[in-house]
């Protein structure tokens, strides 16, 4: 058996499509959503996901500002940035993009942005709101993943789901989605005993470990809906210098049911929900 391949490019285009009538009208009453994105540092990843999500709000017509710091800029300025975008009547949303040098306190500067201009769902309020069942904000990795499940069609409610992944941005959140939506979760991370013990009962396996081709053949159940949200480059081999997944796509994509690839699969549908959320908060500004 080969899986379907949810395609998460066109999902988030077909998505981005329709958001434009939604920022025109929000425009139209005074309102065009803006995105502010801060940057600390110059690394190349996190260069390219901020120009990403700069440009992906400009082609819809929102409006967004890149502000870009030194590594090694004083964490009380950004603060004080911080305080200003929440102040600014023009930015519904303000992301900064993590992780942080390692002089910055995290959580202090997570906790400085208005929860209501909180697009990335990082702060307290919302992972509470979130765990409650009640979500102002849905972190945008794990969204866009509920998005493509709704998309193709997966049903949650009763089933196992496995994610391997503990992280605050996409591990703990997605666990936290399932869970919302009637799943059976278990959070794996990369040192669980018996892993596959564990994988191989998931009709469900969501893989955010952060380890290229983590996921071998043999650790995926007959049929399952393997969703695959790691980006790795490469480093040796005859295809160095490549992305790829969490996930051996060739290997598993001969057992699965559905299957998301490296590059297109879940990648494009986070900026997508990153889109939806800063809408979705000038939408409430409005009273829409
Ligand atoms: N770094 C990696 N993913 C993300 C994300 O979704 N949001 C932010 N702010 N930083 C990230």
């Amino acid at each position: 058996m080969t899986a379907r391949i949810i395609d998460g490019k066109a999902l988030a285009e077909e998505l981005r499509q329709g958001f434009k009538a939604r920022v025109e009208a929000l425009a139209a009453r005074g309102q065009k959503p803006g995105l502010a994105v801060i940057l600390v540092g110059a690394d190349p990843a996190s260069q390219v996901y901020v120009r990403n999500k700069v440009n992906g709000c400009l082609a819809i017509g929102m409006h967004s500002e890149q502000i870009v710091y030194d590594a090694a800029v004083d964490p009380q300025i950004v603060l004080a940035r911080i305080a200003a975008l929440n102040a600014d009547p023009a930015i519904h949303g303000i992301l900064v993009q993590l992780p942080l040098p390692g002089h910055f306190d995290e959580g202090q500067v997570l906790a400085a942005i208005a929860a209501e201009k909180d697009v990335d769902g990082f702060h307290a309020e919302n992972v509470g709101a979130l765990a409650q069942g009640n979500p102002r904000f849905i972190p945008c990795t794990p969204y866009g993943v509920m998005k493509m499940f709704e998309k193709s069609g997966v049903d949650l409610a009763g089933k196992e789901a496995v994610v391997i992944g503990r992280s605050n941005i996409v591990g703990k959140p997605m666990a936290l989605l399932l869970i919302n939506a009637g799943a059976t979760v278990t959070v794996c991370n990369s040192r669980t005993r018996d892993l596959a013990g564990h994988t191989r009962r998931a009709d469900i396996l969501v893989a955010a470990v952060g380890k290229a081709k983590f996921v071998s053949a043999d650790m995926v159940k007959p049929g399952a809906v393997v969703i695959d949200v790691g980006i790795n480059r490469l480093q040796d081999g005859p295809d160095a210098g490549k992305l790829c997944g969490d996930v051996d796509f060739a290997a598993c994509q001969e057992v699965a049911g559905q299957i998301t690839p490296v590059p297109g699969g879940v990648g494009p549908m986070t900026i997508t929900m990153l889109l939806a959320n800063t809408i979705e908060a000038a939408e409430r500004k409005a009273g829409i």
